[in-house]
């Protein structure tokens, strides 16, 4: 049976760099635990039972586009890409592409490693005349392939506008070393769009709490990393939308005054002190195209939905 190739990242995830990342969000004054620690084992499971619900319209919106533009998508972007899937999880968006892309092959880069290994093998099982490769990279950092994929022309894909969970600028400088690995090939992007606050308040803050949970579990991630003792009962999920950033934003708000402590350090919250979690900047197709041209990229395609929710982007 044909088996996925998993490649050693150039950049190896170092334990002692996450808990030094960890411990200085744990101590800053406003304190603050990245977006990257949501995706453990469980959390990566939790992100996708998030996809299944139904106020969480990205997901849904999303793949109708990619499933009706898939000709016109797979036309835009040429014949028998080497297909790169940034933040692959489950890998079934890449999936959804394979038959009117045909990619020449497959690689699926996520943080979540042990996730991945599971979706990819399962992905190969069934496409067995596709080489797939797969990559644990904390590509938020830095993004450098190794030599061992191909050098030609290369299409990456990065869908579920995981681009706004980055900071504006940090969002440019990431879609500009896309655009360089990208070796003369391009980026098909999915990006969430602003919209009205109920609709991103449901999609947030979800009736079934799997949101909740979801962000909870992240101090659950946190204790297995730095073995520290965060009690997730003395925290609850929060939802804002900060409308001068365009973007929404999560936290963790302590229910009463407690601590953390690990390594022989210790943080203190008073009640209602919170933890900032996540941020989800929401953009606008001027907006858009304007980050893109800013990191390079001068052609673009645009397909959004009838309510223009969403977009799917294809730039070169
Ligand atoms: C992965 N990312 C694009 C999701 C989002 O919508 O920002 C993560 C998420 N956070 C809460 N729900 C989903």
């Amino acid at each position: 049976m044909q088996k996925p190739v998993f490649l050693e990242s150039h950049q190896v995830i170092q334990s002692s760099a996450l808990f030094s990342e960890i411990e200085a969000g744990l101590l800053a004054e406003q304190a603050s635990i990245s977006p990257k620690f949501l995706y453990d084992a469980l959390g990566a499971h939790l992100f996708t039972a998030i996809t299944l619900v139904p106020e969480y319209y990205p997901t849904a919106v999303e793949t109708g586009l990619l499933t009706q533009y898939t000709s016109e998508i797979a036309a835009a972007i040429g014949p028998d890409p080497v297909l790169i899937d940034l933040g692959a999880g489950d890998c079934k968006k890449a999936a959804l592409l394979f038959e009117s892309m045909k990619p020449a092959s497959y690689v699926a880069i996520d943080f979540s490693v042990d996730y991945l290994k599971d979706a990819l093998e399962k992905l190969q099982s069934q496409h067995t005349d596709i080489p797939m490769y797969g990559i644990g990279m904390d590509f938020s950092q830095t993004l450098k392939l190794p030599t061992t994929i191909s050098q030609t022309p290369r299409t990456f894909f990065y869908p579920g506008s995981s681009i706004g969970n980055f900071l504006p600028t940090e969002a440019q400088a990431l879609l500009a070393q896309i655009k360089r690995e990208a070796l003369g090939g391009g980026l098909l992007l999915g990006v969430d769009l602003m919209k009205a606050d109920d609709v991103l308040q449901a999609a947030y803050d979800d009736p079934l709490k799997i949101t909740a949970a979801f962000n909870l579990n992240i101090l659950r991630s946190v204790n297995a990393i730095i073995d520290s003792n965060f009690d997730v009962s003395h925290f609850s999920h929060k939802v804002m939308i900060n409308h001068s950033k365009e973007r929404v934003e999560l936290y963790l708000e302590a229910l009463r005054d407690t601590s953390v402590t690990w390594g022989g350090k210790q943080r203190l919250f008073k009640q209602g002190e919170l933890i900032h979690t996540e941020n989800s900047h929401k953009y606008s197709i001027a907006s858009i195209q304007q980050l893109l041209n800013r990191a390079g990229f001068q052609s673009l395609k645009i397909w959004t939905d009838a309510q223009q929710y969403f977009a799917v982007i294809y730039a070169k």
